[in-house]
């Protein structure tokens, strides 16, 4: 069993890995969060975002909602319509957990107004998540198996009703299927600091994005996770409002913004761009016990001249030890910088780690010695094939 976990604030190509992954295993499962996701595959001249099915449907494998998400029934229908138009079978090859919480139009409206009476926007994605989990962890919330007791509204009924033979027990389901030796790939949504614990608290999402959330977000035991591959991009980007200490709202921000096509999957806002913050990759590492990276979009380093890698965060003129648990001091973080020499040249095409550059190779290898993680996956573009495997 292993787990993707993304190690920075989202958006770092998990939809990406995993479908490069889901090749090895027999079952893809999402285990937290819900349509707020904007998962880009792309294969071949094929162009997927998704935001609740689970990446590995384009590999026609078996595909699990497990019980942590949160789902909005139309959302999904939509989805799966749409997968349907373009030949992606569904039928006996997805499930959706019958104790997953319903996301319903009041906790949409209760997302938004929350938002906008709030002094300290979170610049959520409107889309009922924290409402939604507010109401299953108070216990008033609607499993997706009790939808009928709900008092939905006729456009939720049409859809619950679409999305009713998918129902299941996935707890027992995702359980044969280890018991019989398949492979299970669980696939986070959002990342490690926008967990509701270990994040940029109050600036997160409202679940369990790291490791952890996916022994409960789906019902299978820890003692059977043997890989957790931590999807590490190259620099960070951060959608919606919070800390951001590496930040750059320079003409390397822009290169990385264009270069990267840093706009949010689910939302279309631009994502803020900085340098990678190594801090908070070995936090990553530390909360979800990461045993391998993929570092994710290396090719949009190409061309600047020179790199920075943050390696210490300095408060009030001392070194912190460690990540701090007080979001409002990283806002007066100074990141402390290893330089590195810059490349040039197009990464797109290289299929093998010794055929990258110098200057990129000894970037990577930084990554490795400060985190003590091996690079076990670089990806240098967006399509399946550009992956190099070490
Ligand atoms: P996720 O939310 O973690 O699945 O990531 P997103 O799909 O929201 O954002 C990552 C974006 O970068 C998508 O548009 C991907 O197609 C793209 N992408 C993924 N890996 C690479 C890469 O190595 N290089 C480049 N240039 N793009 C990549
Ligand atoms: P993927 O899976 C990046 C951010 C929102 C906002 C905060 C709370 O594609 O990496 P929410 O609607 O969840 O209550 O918003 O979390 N956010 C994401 N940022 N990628 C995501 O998902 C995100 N999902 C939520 O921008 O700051
Ligand atoms: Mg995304």
């Amino acid at each position: 069993m292993q787990i993707v976990v993304g190690a920075q604030w989202g958006d770092e190509g998990k939809g990406k890995i995993v479908d490069f992954l889901a090749d090895q295993a027999e079952w893809i499962v999402r285990y937290q969060g819900g349509n707020n996701a904007g998962h880009t595959v792309i294969i071949g001249n094929e162009t997927f975002k998704l935001h609740l099915v689970p990446s590995g449907i384009c590999r026609g494998k078996k595909s699990v909602l497990g019980n942590g998400v949160v789902v909005n029934p139309v959302a999904l229908m939509l989805e799966l319509k749409s997968l349907h138009e373009r030949g992606i079978e569904t039928k006996g090859k997805f499930f959706v957990s019958d104790r997953a919480h319903l996301i319903l139009e009041r906790h949409i409206q209760q997302d938004l107004s929350q938002e906008s009476h709030r002094s300290q926007k979170v610049g959520t994605t409107g889309k009922g998540i924290g409402p939604t989990y507010m109401a299953k962890i108070e216990r008033s919330g609607l499993r997706a198996g009790a939808w009928r007791t709900g008092g939905l509204s006729p456009e939720e009924t049409t859809a619950m009703e679409f999305l009713s033979p998918y129902l299941a027990d996935t707890v027992i389901l995702l359980h044969e299927a280890l018991e019989a030796g398949e492979g299970i790939l669980l696939e986070g949504a959002q990342g490690t600091f926008l967990d509701v614990d270990h994040g940029t608290y109050p600036f997160v999402t409202s679940s369990n994005c790291s490791s952890g959330g996916a022994c409960t977000g789906s019902g299978l035991p820890p003692t059977a996770v043997k890989t957790v591959t931590g999807i590490l991009k190259a620099y960070t980007t951060r959608v919606g409002n919070g800390p951001f200490p590496t930040e750059l709202i320079d003409s390397v921000g822009q290169h990385l913004q264009t270069q990267g096509h840093e706009f949010g999957t689910t939302t279309g806002r631009i994502r803020r761009c900085g340098w990678l913050d190594l801090v908070m990759a070995k936090h990553a590492r530390r909360i979800n016990g990461i045993t391998e990276w993929a570092i994710t979009k290396l090719d949009v380093l190409s061309g600047l001249s020179e790199l920075k890698v943050c390696t210490g965060y300095r408060y009030q003129g001392k070194e912190l030890k460690a990540y701090p648990a007080e979001t409002a001091w990283l806002d007066d973080i100074e990141p402390i910088y290893k330089r590195f020499p810059g490349w040039e040249g197009d990464l797109s095409r290289i299929q093998n780690y010794a055929d990258l550059p110098e200057e990129a190779r000894s970037y990577l290898k930084f990554i490795e010695d400060y985190t003590g993680v091996p690079n076990r996956f670089v990806s240098v573009g967006p399509e399946r094939n550009q992956t190099i495997v070490r």
